[in-house]
């Protein structure tokens, strides 16, 4: 017999989306029939835009001709998609060479944790995306685990509630080696400010630690003095690492298309380049983005792409704020739908997986409870502004029943 991997006992319950799922489809068994509106997981439901589509169908046509026709790629990307990105996306503060192209930033979290192994300490917010906890114990980062708190004592939980601001108090956070942060968050909402970051920077700097920035909705972000990556803060490219993706700006949540990068002047402790390593792992466990994926993503980048986005964006948005304001109506206190695309409705003294189950029995509307991103996120639960207009509409009529 073999012996079941010990890190994989140690994960907490099953993973959050599954289970919501589950509860789904047991309710539909009760309820056969009924139409259960979907504001749980963050998944895109409107269809790819002309010109993207015109990028893929390009690259089809392409490699069904003899000439045309190529196999593997490089594993980093089409190198003047990265050059594009950097560009385009970056406005040049990063290189092309910088930038590596994958199959999405979930993926890449995952790679980066198999970079980092087992023996590094970790800070994520509390609450946040499961894939950065539940991936680092997986890959062995646990240590002992503490009772008196229910954790692992390699694995620090930055506190980020109403009351800060949903931005960690970093002058009593001890050090760690990685410290995750997304923003615009998932799932809160909260988008961090260019002072945030910067104090966010300094404290990596001053610990030696790195920063492994998620920027996956960075497009949601309209307000200018927002910044859409870390790299706009100073100091950021000898601390940080961002991780993004097409997902969620593109409708590519199946096409799949994200990138990392990894800026030059990163190093490990004992000088070597982090990038180094970065291009190691995906030489030897990735074998390249689509290329059809690829030039979607660089029909994405162009002009008609790019207004393409924007109108995808503010589609999303409108419905963010459609339900923001049926949630703000009924007295809730909520946070988000604002540069994100999530709201994050608070539930004072509820359990977020009673309130998640009312609100499917009162209202058939599934949501995601916030406890299942965290410890701080109990008493939470998170809308998803990704669905069809129509449901959205239908859903505030719903949630009269609350
Ligand atoms: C979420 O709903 O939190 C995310 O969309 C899931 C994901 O991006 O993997």
């Amino acid at each position: 017999m073999v012996k079941r991997n010990p890190n994989m006992a140690k994960l907490t319950a099953g993973y959050l989306f599954p289970e919501i799922n589950r509860r789904k489809r047991e309710y539909l068994q009760k309820n056969p029939g009924v139409k259960i509106i979907s504001l749980g997981i963050g998944n895109t439901t409107e269809p790819l835009t002309p010109h993207v589509v015109e990028g893929l169908h390009h690259e089809v046509d392409r490699l069904s001709t003899r000439e045309g026709y190529s196999g593997y790629g490089d594993e980093q990307g089409i190198s003047d998609f990265r050059a594009q990105l950097a560009a385009k996306l970056y406005g040049g503060i990063v290189k092309g060479d910088e930038v590596f192209i994958s199959d999405g930033a979930k993926c890449d979290i995952a790679r980066l944790q198999t970079m980092f192994g087992s023996e590094v300490s970790i800070a994520v917010q509390d609450p946040s995306y499961p894939v950065y906890v539940d991936g680092s114990v997986i890959a062995g980062v646990t240590g002992s685990y503490d009772q008196s708190r229910s954790q692992f004592d390699k694995i620090v939980y930055m506190k980020c509630c109403l009351e800060n601001d949903f931005f960690p108090d970093l002058d009593n956070q001890p050090r760690t080696d990685l410290i995750y942060f997304c923003s615009p968050n998932n799932p809160t909402g909260a988008v961090a400010s260019r002072e945030q970051l910067k104090k966010l920077v300094d404290f990596a700097r001053k610990n030696r630690s790195i920063i492994i920035f998620d920027a996956a909705y960075s497009e949601y972000i309209s307000d200018k003095s927002l910044p859409k990556t870390i790299f706009e803060i100073d100091g950021a490219r000898e601390v940080a690492i961002e991780v993004s993706s097409f997902s969620k700006p593109s409708g590519f949540t199946g096409v799949r298309l994200g990138w990392t990068v990894v800026p030059d002047q990163l190093k490990f402790e004992d000088g070597t380049p982090v990038r180094n390593d970065w291009n190691r792992i995906m030489t030897t466990l990735f074998n390249g983005a689509s290329n059809i994926a690829q030039y979607g993503g660089m029909a994405a980048l162009e002009d008609e792409g790019l207004a393409e986005m924007k109108s995808l964006v503010s589609y999303y948005m409108e419905n963010a704020a459609i339900i923001k304001k049926a949630l703000d109506a009924r007295g809730l206190v909520t946070c988000g739908g604002i540069n994100a695309p999530y709201v994050w409705a608070h539930f004072p003294g509820r359990k977020s997986w009673d309130v998640f189950s009312e609100i499917l029995e009162k209202c058939q509307i599934v949501t995601t409870p916030g406890s299942g991103f965290g410890p701080a996120g109990e008493g939470f639960v998170r809308f998803s502004a990704f669905g069809h207009r129509e449901d959205f509409v239908e859903a505030i009529k719903r949630l009269e029943a609350l």
